[in-house]
């Protein structure tokens, strides 16, 4: 598929992966509506970026009335391409979450998608390449202590990606799902960087994963991809045999336990 003209809606644009993936696909020569909550760094994005034909729109996504705008805005600029890459996350043990916290996550990993991806399908009509690309984690198909509610909100959304993929299955909507391990960016605080050091977890750059994403936006087929090996096997090792990787993740867990304390 060319993305040249294109015209995408990309939530997180303000985050470390969103920036890049915005970077990359201007490259491209995509149209873009940038959307996050800091219109400081919405504003800084924009301003590297190439030509007039960009915009952003400031919202935090939590709220009807800011995810109606956008889509307002993106039925305006007849976008054909969202991609979901706000989120959040936190390191802690279960029992030190609070009802907040759980709903923060659950909400803006996994409601606000599957909100925006409601609004997003009627505008889909008449287009000749739509698509719907969900970002979710290698955290998403591996269940990992200390992780719990971060995994609960991207299972969830591997699995309404999945379903999304099927009910659509006979349109011709693209629906991918999009799953990256560790990256470099602020979603991990000093605590979960270390963490990923002691445990030896690679960790990859923002433009790797901005690259690997527009790479699987030009190929036809509609994918689920996860980023990086050996976490590929993981995730293979995990469905087929979970009670080997209990095995071998409860070696990690007084590692995580310290990082958790
Ligand atoms: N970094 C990793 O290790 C990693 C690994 C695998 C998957 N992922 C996934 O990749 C995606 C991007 O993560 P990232 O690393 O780029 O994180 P990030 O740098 O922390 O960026 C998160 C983005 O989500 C936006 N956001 C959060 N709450 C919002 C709300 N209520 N309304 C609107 N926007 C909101 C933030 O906006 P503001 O900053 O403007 O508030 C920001 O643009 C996430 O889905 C994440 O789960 C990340």
């Amino acid at each position: 598929m060319k993305l040249q003209d294109k015209c995408v809606l990309l939530t997180g644009a303000s985050g470390g992966i969103g920036y890049a993936i915005a970077k990359a696909l201007d490259i491209e020569g995509c149209q873009l509506l940038l959307t996050g909550r800091n219109q400081e760094k919405l504003q800084g994005l924009l301003n590297t970026l190439s030509g007039n034909k960009h915009q952003i729109l400031c919202a935090d996504l939590t709220l009807t009335r800011d995810r109606q705008q956008l889509l307002t805005r993106a039925k305006q600029l007849d976008c054909e391409i969202i991609i979901n890459g706000l989120g959040v996350n936190q390191l802690s043990l279960l029992t030190q979450a609070t009802d907040s916290q759980i709903e923060e996550m659950m909400v803006i990993n996994l409601q606000i998608p599957i909100q925006l991806c409601r609004g997003f399908i009627p505008l889909l009509n008449q287009k000749n390449d739509p698509t719907i690309v969900n970002i979710g984690s290698i955290l998403g198909s591996i269940g990992y202590a200390g992780s719990t509610l971060y995994c609960s909100s991207k299972f969830g959304l591997r699995g309404f990606t999945e379903s999304l993929r099927r009910e659509l299955a006979d349109t011709n909507i693209r629906v991918i799902y999009f799953a990256p391990r560790a990256t470099n960016t602020e979603l991990n605080n000093q605590k979960n960087q270390a963490m990923n050091q002691a445990l030896g977890n690679q960790v990859d750059e923002p433009s790797v994963v901005a690259n690997t994403l527009v790479h699987l936006l030009k190929q036809k087929r509609a994918v689920t991809y996860y980023l990086g090996w050996p976490e590929k096997l993981f995730v293979r090792l995990n469905s087929l045999f979970p009670r080997l990787v209990d095995k071998a993740l409860l070696k990690q867990l007084p590692i995580i336990r310290r990082f958790t304390a």
